[in-house]
């Protein structure tokens, strides 16, 4: 195991230009100077009202969005424009909303064979197939449903889905975007479980976005909390359960 942190975030600022004139814009500052790492193999929970930044933030780690400014560490290298190629396979996200973050015209065994064939990773169709049905094995999902579309599946599956996919390139990092919220809440516990049981066997780091501070007590490490673009409070995940949006 490495001594550095998995992944390294310093001074990150992400500024989008709001035009305000005719000639004028003015930056809207959505992530201003963030810093925080994520060890491998556990999870960072950032919390924080909505439109404070999570979902910008997790972006711009991942090179999503070009920083205004500030760095990003993986594995103790600097990630640039030129080499992030390198490392997308590395660090993968999972999206909030799973309705419009999946193709429903799509098959499953399409969306979750996508990253696989972006980055090669088999030889012939027979080893796509296996891989893709391993995925959903794993994701808890029925195999048997791989030429099934995604608008057949219900929320939780379908966010099932969304991890199968982000799993497939066999990353070290995830950046987890609120992936429960849009689901009910009877469904909520179930995902995070799934969540919880892939990092124990595969050791991969999380950074795991919630707007509500119980989602992600009980998996984080440690939770970082945010506050109009900015991290106001670094924690151990015991910290008092009220603050400071109550639950
Ligand atoms: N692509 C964008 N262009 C301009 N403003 C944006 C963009 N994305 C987000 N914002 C603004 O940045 C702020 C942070 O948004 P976001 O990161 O989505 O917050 P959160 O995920 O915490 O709800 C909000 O004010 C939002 O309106
Ligand atoms: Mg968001």
């Amino acid at each position: 195991m490495s001594t550095q942190p998995l992944v390294d975030v310093r001074h990150l600022k992400q500024y989008f230009p709001i035009r305000t004139g005719f000639f004028e814009t003015t930056p809207l500052k959505a992530v201003d100077d963030i810093s925080f790492y994520v060890n491998e193999g556990e999870t960072l929970g950032l919390v924080g009202e909505s439109g404070c930044g999570k979902t910008t933030a997790g972006r711009t780690i991942l090179h999503l969005y070009k920083p205004t400014a500030g760095e990003i560490y993986y594995d103790g290298n600097l990630i640039t424009e030129k080499n992030i190629k390198n490392y997308r396979k590395e660090m993968q996200i999972v999206f909030q909303d799973p309705y419009s973050s999946l193709d429903p015209r799509m098959t499953v065994a399409d969306i979750i064979g996508e990253p696989l064939d972006i980055h090669h990773l088999y030889s012939n169709k027979a080893e796509r197939t296996d891989k893709v049905r391993h995925l959903m094995d794993l994701v808890g999902l029925n195999s048997e449903q791989a030429n099934r579309y995604a608008h057949e599946f219900s929320g939780g599956q379908r966010q099932r889905i969304g991890i199968a996919r982000a799993l497939a390139v066999d990353p070290n990092f995830i950046v987890c975007d609120e992936p429960v919220s849009a689901l009910d809440v009877s469904i909520q516990a179930q995902i995070i479980n799934t969540f919880e049981d892939l990092q124990k066997k595969l050791n991969i780091a999380y950074l795991f976005i919630a707007h509500d501070l119980l989602v992600v007590r009980h998996m984080s490490n440690r939770i970082a909390v945010m506050y109009l673009g900015r991290i106001v409070e670094t924690a151990d995940a015991s910290f008092p359960q009220t603050y400071p949006f109550g639950g």
